[in-house]
C-alpha cells in the first residue's frame, strides 16, 4: 500500500502483510520530514453496533437526507457522496451512505466487494434494514452497499402500486439513529432514482462547467420540482459546481452563467478538478483521507460545513 505523506507528499511504502488482527488505523512516519499520518483503513463488514438516540451533538433533524442526482454521468456523483459523507463524519455526525446505483461504484471505491445490499433487504422475512449496513473503519460512517442483484428490486417492483415509497419506508427503521443519510443514485432518472428522490430532503445536483452542464441542471431541477408537486413536497434542491478548472476561460464562462440561473441553489463551496482525488479512487479511499490537505478534500469539508450551517438557518 502507499500512503502519501500529508506534509510533503512523499509516496511511502507500506507492507500491509504487516498490518494483522483488527487493525483499524496506522500511523507512518514520514522518512524524509519525520511527519507522521495516520491512515485509516478500510475495513471488513462488521455488524452494526448499537448508536444511542440522540446524543444531543447536533441541531439539525436527524436523518436528513440527502440525494445526490444528475442524469449525466461522470459528473462526481459518487465522488460526492463519498468525501461529502467522510466529511460530516469528520464534523463528527452519524452518517449513512447508501449506494442505490446497480454499478455499485460507491461500494467499490470503499474497498467492499460481494457484500449484501438493499435487494437482500427486501428479499428477506423481516425486511431489516441493520441486516445489510455496514459499519466502515471511518468513525461516525456507515454503508448499505450495492450489488449487481439490485437490478432484479427494479425488474420486480418499477411501475407497481407505490413503488416510489419502498426507501422511504425502509430508511424510517434507522433514521433516528443517524444524522445525515446520503444516497447515490444512477446516471438516469428511473426505479432508484425516484425512490431516492421520494426519501430525501435535499436534493445536490452535482455539474461540471462544461457547455451542456446548464441544460442538464435546468433538466434535473425540473424533474425535481415535479417530484416535489407530485409525491414529496419537502423535498429541496441545490447545485454543487465539481471537477472546476479556473484556468480555463470556458469554465469560468459557465460558472457564471450557472451562477445567473440559479443564483438561489448554488453552493458557495465549489470543487476543483484535483488529481489527488482520481489518485485516492485507485486506493479506496476518500480523498480526505488519502490526502488531507489535497485541494478537493478541503473543498468538500467546506461543503460540509456549508451544509450542517444551511440546515440550522432553513
Ligand atoms: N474533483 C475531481 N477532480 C478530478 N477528478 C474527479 C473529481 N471528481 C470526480 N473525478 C473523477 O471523475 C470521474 C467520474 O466521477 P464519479 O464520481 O464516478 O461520477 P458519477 O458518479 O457522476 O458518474 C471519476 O474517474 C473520478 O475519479
Ligand atoms: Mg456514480
Amino acid at each position: 500500500m502507499i500512503v502519501v505523506c500529508e506534509k510533503c507528499s512523499n509516496r511511502l511504502q507500506v507492507d500491509e502483510s504487516r498490518l494483522t488482527g483488527s487493525i483499524k488505523s496506522f500511523s507512518v512516519k514520514c522518512p524524509g520530514c519525520r511527519h507522521s499520518t495516520t491512515v485509516f483503513l478500510s475495513g471488513k463488514a462488521r455488524p452494526v453496533e448499537p448508536v444511542s438516540v440522540n446524543e444531543n451533538k447536533s441541531p439539525v433533524r436527524a436523518g436528513t437526507t440527502i440525494v445526490i442526482t444528475n442524469q449525466k454521468g461522470g459528473v462526481a456523483k459518487t465522488s460526492t457522496s463519498l468525501n461529502l459523507g467522510l466529511s460530516l463524519a469528520l464534523s463528527e455526525k452519524r452518517v449513512l451512505l447508501i449506494d442505490f446505483d446497480v454499478q455499485a461504484n460507491l461500494t467499490i471505491s470503499m474497498g467492499y466487494q460481494n457484500t449484501t445490499s438493499f435487494h437482500n433487504v427486501m428479499n428477506s422475512a423481516g425486511r431489516n434494514l441493520d441486516s445489510a449496513l455496514l459499519q466502515t473503519s471511518y468513525p461516525g460512517l456507515w454503508l448499505l452497499p450495492s450489488n449487481k442483484n439490485m437490478v432484479l428490486l427494479s425488474k420486480k417492483y418499477f411501475g407497481k402500486n407505490n413503488y416510489e415509497y419502498i426507501l422511504d419506508k425502509a430508511l424510517d427503521q434507522v433514521r433516528e439513529r443517524f444524522d445525515y443519510i446520503i444516497i447515490d443514485t444512477p446516471p438516469s432518472i428511473e426505479f432508484f432514482t425516484i425512490n431516492a428522490l421520494t426519501a430525501s430532503d435535499l436534493a445536490i445536483v452535482p455539474t461540471q462547467c462544461d457547455y451542456l452542464s446548464t441544460h442538464g441542471v435546468g433538466q434535473v431541477l425540473n424533474i425535481i420540482d415535479l417530484i416535489r408537486k407530485k409525491i414529496n413536497p419537502r423535498i429541496k434542491s441545490r447545485v454543487l459546481i465539481t471537477m472546476y478548472d479556473e484556468a480555463a476561460t470556458a469554465s469560468r464562462m459557465i460558472y457564471t452563467k450557472l451562477n445567473s440561473l440559479y443564483s438561489d441553489k448554488m453552493y458557495q463551496t465549489v470543487i476543483p478538478r484535483d488529481e489527488r482525488l482520481r489518485e485516492a479512487q485507485i486506493m479506496s479511499m476518500p480523498v480526505i483521507n488519502y490526502d488531507q490537505k489535497s485541494r478537493s478534500g478541503i473543498q468538500y469539508m467546506a461543503l460540509a460545513r456549508e451544509i450542517i450551517a444551511g440546515q440550522r438557518i432553513e
